[in-house]
């Protein structure tokens, strides 16, 4: 394979769908966000790194990309979303992330490098569902005005917020999984690789 095979092939593996708020909470699954993956057989094959491009994910939504076989999410984060995480640790299990679910460099109190992109695997730590973006602040299925947005994981009901966080009293017993990564620059990640 040439240059420009591979380079056309990471392409279309970078071209990421990009689920909008409204539309996810619209549809209310788990389904849409495993539809956007487009891995090509070449990075499943080498489970590579990836690079996703953080500045085409406007601000509020998600991106779904694959990364080893495994969806992860990245979040551009609203600042509203960020203030609003401090609120909620009284309602998490693990609020200061003292438990082995991310790099050195998450366990702080938004649990990222940079306070808007959130990255974590997109993969319920209760018996392996892919949750559910719910950004729909006061959702009255997912405990009305207590609601600020978050994860919700249609198999068992766990819930996490949009830090990756699980409350308590759901199944789920950790916080989502963050993967390792890095900037290349300002807009750039590269997830696999710190
Ligand atoms: S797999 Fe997510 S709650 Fe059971």
């Amino acid at each position: 394979m040439d240059n420009k095979e591979i380079n056309q092939g990471r392409r279309r593996f970078l071209s990421v769908a990009t689920a909008g708020a409204g539309a996810v909470a619209a549809a209310g699954v788990a389904t849409p966000l495993v539809a956007s993956w487009f891995p090509s057989e070449r990075a499943k094959a080498a489970g590579v790194s990836i690079e996703v491009d953080v500045s085409k994910i406007e601000s509020g939504q998600l991106t779904v990309v694959e990364w080893r076989g495994k969806p992860i999410f990245v979040l551009n984060r609203t600042e509203q979303q960020v203030k609003d995480l401090s609120s909620l640790d009284g309602q998490m299990v693990d609020p200061s992330s003292e438990l082995e679910q991310q790099p050195e460099y998450c366990k702080n109190p938004i649990r990222s490098i940079k306070p808007n992109v959130w990255v974590g695997i997109g993969i319920c730590t209760h018996l392996g569902c892919s949750p559910a973006y719910r950004p729909d602040v006061g959702a009255a299925d997912l405990g009305g005005s207590s609601w600020k947005g978050g994860f919700f994981c249609p198999c068992h009901g766990s819930k996490f917020d949009l830090a990756g966080r699980v409350y308590k009293g759901v199944p789920a017993p950790s916080n989502l999984v963050i993967p390792p990564y890095k900037y290349l620059n300002d807009n750039v990640i590269l997830v696999g690789e710190d």
